[in-house]
């Protein structure tokens, strides 16, 4: 899309536009610069994954655009940044007619299935060997653009594959889609091209912690996610989640002239040309069909180290001439056919329903299934969520049912085998009393789940110990989930304050610890009274309050307990905090047993003080970003992580230009050798690395 010398004027002019805007400002005059390099800019991080500005920079440009325009309003163009971002909720997705019907694909399950599909090809030909393109399938929502004289003028969803859904404000907030391209230098007037949209596997993640925090039940995969979203109403929401898309068919074009392309793996190549994330370096071409099965089967053994979901390979006749002789029947075309992976379900039976009690005392149905091995893990027991996800999905006791399981994501029941029924399968009953302390349940009016208010109930007791000392909260290592339960069980772990007042002269007695592991337990325990201010706020498990909202709680208080005279509207005003999260604060420092519990932590010496830099949210490190890579010495990588983001630094995913510290362990990799091609990022041994903390805290 850009040259290398593109790429540096264009920085440069971005450099020298941010140096102006530092100083006297820019005018209406820049305005086509401005935009034309945060078009660069937006391809630089959304396409490339690789930016060349800080993100406060690419703010500080798009904010002057942003007045220019607002006191310019005739000089706003359709495919401005800025007009992306649409003000109103949408009212409707009316129905259109896709250009050309979204047809599906046949499917192949193993190289017997596409040799057979390869010889059909060849007669069908009459050639002896045909071209193939090769590339993912992937796995999330398919799409259909259409631009017109290079602008994006619609955006439908696949709908019954002739007619779909109009979302074309939705799909402008996918920052990975060009609101405009220059189809115009291949000669194409008017194009139709057929993408999937995406929620990658880390947003995907992100966002069912946000559903859990909210206790709302998660969705079951990134592909659900991604279909869901471009039918929300609200685009401010559809941009918040962070779609991504892949573009990787044109399934029609208008040309003038006879620059188009001639075959598939050109059009990829077209469109990466034009600015789209098409599957330019996935894609491979090969002659003849037996080198294409050991693509796709080396393709799946990766298939968890990327970042984003596949279902398979699709194959593809190469030449667009061929592909006309080749045609289509009335469901798929000929020219095509996808490789699915193993499948990451599997059926089962619903041998029993189990309740069980959360720490806020919510009571989560789990299904006890027959063990099936899905994608190489025993699944046996399974979540529900609530009572209106089994009403949903009409489940019974005795039913075959089919279980899915995505990645590292947890494992969900898809749906009953209903045509499988032998009408002895029972109804799932709901208890009316907790089965851990016997007290009446509650429903409460708009939540789904059912409720166990007795805040001693012990199994809620144990759960909440559990989640304190969890590696997210204390990260007392070394404790866990079964020590938890035998110490409570034994009388030693009433409750949370009780982690610091083990026994441990009777734990030395009980099976199973050796002189070393209680040595282990005790430092851990030791080590965790120093844990920053939001680890044990997280660690409380106020309802509604997860990491996040934690790290905002810590930054507002000097002194934990000092919650307890904050008044409704000091608690709103605080970043990300509604009035349920307000509601729950409130209701958890007016509960004097709690306070108690707090002025005994505080007795046995954990931290409730706020550090400097927790509370300014601005330490030394601020804007400075970190990855650590390779096995540390003296550190866990938690701690090291820890550290950074306590002096306002920050952690990222992967190496690229916007990484300005590399920390390298021991058998450093890949990442190590990618960051040396990037002379910005300085790399430091784990030594220097403490040495440089050191100065970075001011010690
Ligand atoms: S080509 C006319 N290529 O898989 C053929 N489809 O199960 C057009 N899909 O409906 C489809 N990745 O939504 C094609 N690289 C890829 C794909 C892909 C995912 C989806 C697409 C299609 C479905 C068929």
């Amino acid at each position: 899309m850009y040259s290398a010398d593109q790429t540096r004027s264009l920085q440069e002019l971005s450099q020298s536009l941010l140096q102006r805007l530092s100083q006297k400002g820019v005018t209406l005059k820049d305005l086509a610069s401005i935009r034309k390099a945060l078009v660069f800019h937006e391809y630089r991080y959304y396409i490339l994954n690789d930016p060349l500005l800080t993100d406060s920079e690419y703010d500080t440009l798009y904010k002057a655009l942003e007045k220019l325009e607002s006191e310019n309003p005739d000089s706003v163009t359709a495919d401005s940044p800025t007009q992306r971002v649409a003000k109103s909720l949408t009212k409707s997705f009316p129905t259109v007619r896709h250009l050309v019907p979204m047809l599906s694909l046949e499917n192949s399950y193993n190289a017997e299935d596409l040799l057979d599909w390869d010889r059909k090809a060849r007669e069908l030909t009459g050639l002896k060997e045909l071209e193939y393109c090769v590339e993912p399938k992937f796995d999330g929502a398919s799409i259909s653009l259409i631009y017109e004289n290079d602008l994006l003028v619609r955006g439908a969803t696949r709908g019954d594959g002739v007619e779909g859904d109009e979302i074309t404000t939705n799909i402008r907030q996918i920052r990975s889609v060009p609101l405009s391209a220059a189809f115009s230098r291949y000669g194409i007037e008017q194009i139709e091209i057929r993408g999937e949209v995406l929620m990658n596997k880390e947003n995907f993640k992100k966002y069912n912690q946000q559903l859990a925090e909210q206790q709302l039940a998660p969705l079951a995969n990134p592909r659900n996610a991604a279909s869901g979203s471009l039918r929300i109403k609200d685009p401010a929401e559809v941009s918040r989640r962070n779609l991504e898309v892949f573009l990787y068919h044109i399934s029609y074009f208008t040309s003038t002239g006879k620059k188009s392309p001639k075959t598939h793996s050109d059009s990829l190549e077209m469109l990466w040309d034009l600015g789209f994330r098409s599957p330019k370096k996935e894609k491979k071409v090969f002659r003849g069909i037996h080198s294409v099965v050991d693509y796709c089967v080396a393709f799946e053994s990766g298939r968890d180290a990327l970042p984003y979901e596949i279902d398979g390979m699709v194959i593809k006749v190469n030449d667009f001439a061929l592909q006309d002789v080749l045609g289509m029947t009335t469901h798929h075309p000929r020219w095509a056919i996808a490789f699915k992976f193993k499948a990451r379900q599997a059926t089962s039976r619903l041998l029993k329903v189990e309740f069980q009690v959360g720490r806020t005392g919510s009571i989560t149905p789990v299904a006890k299934i027959e063990p099936v091995p899905i994608g190489g893990v025993s699944v046996a027991s399974v979540s529900l969520f609530n009572e209106d996800v089994v009403r949903q999905k009409d489940l019974r006791i005795g039913d075959q049912v089919l279980v899915e399981r995505a990645g590292d994501v947890i494992p969900y029941i898809v749906k009953p085998l209903s045509e499988l029924r032998t009408g002895k399968e029972k109804k799932i009953v709901f208890p009316t009393h907790c089965p851990a302390c016997g007290d009446e349940l509650v429903k409460v009016p708009d939540e789904a789940v059912l409720r166990c208010v007795n805040i001693n109930c012990p199994a809620q007791v144990v759960e909440r110990i559990i989640h304190f000392v969890s590696k997210d909260a204390m990260d007392i290592r070394s404790f866990g989930a079964a020590n938890v339960s035998k110490f409570y069980e034994l009388g030693f772990l009433p409750d949370v304050p009780a982690i610091y007042q083990l026994p441990f002269d009777k734990i030395a007695k009980l099976e199973g610890f050796g002189e070393k592991s209680i040595q282990n337990l005790r430092e851990a325990i030791e080590t965790s009274k120093k844990q920053p201010l939001h680890r044990v706020i997280f660690g409380l498990g106020i309802r509604y309050v997860g990491e996040t909202t934690a790290k905002t709680l810590a930054k507002a208080v000097s002194y934990l307990p000092d919650f307890a005279r904050f008044s409704p509207e000091e608690l709103l005003a605080m970043e990300d905090v509604g009035p349920k999260v307000a509601g729950s604060i409130q209701q958890f420092f007016e509960n004097h047993d709690n306070i108690h519990m707090l002025e005994k932590l505080e007795a046995l010496g954990i931290n409730l003080r706020n550090t400097r830099s927790e509370r300014s949210g601005s330490g030394n490190l601020d804007g400075q970003s970190f990855l650590f890579t390779g096995s540390l010495n003296e550190l866990k990588r938690s701690e090291a992580e820890a550290m950074v983001e306590a002096q306002g630094g920050k952690i990222l995913g992967g190496v690229s230009s916007k990484l300005n510290y590399l920390v390298v362990g021991e058998e450093a990799g890949s990442k190590l050798e990618k960051a040396k091609k990037i002379p910005s990022i300085k790399i430091l041994t784990e030594k220097e690395f403490l040495r440089f903390m050191g100065q970075a805290a001011g010690n």
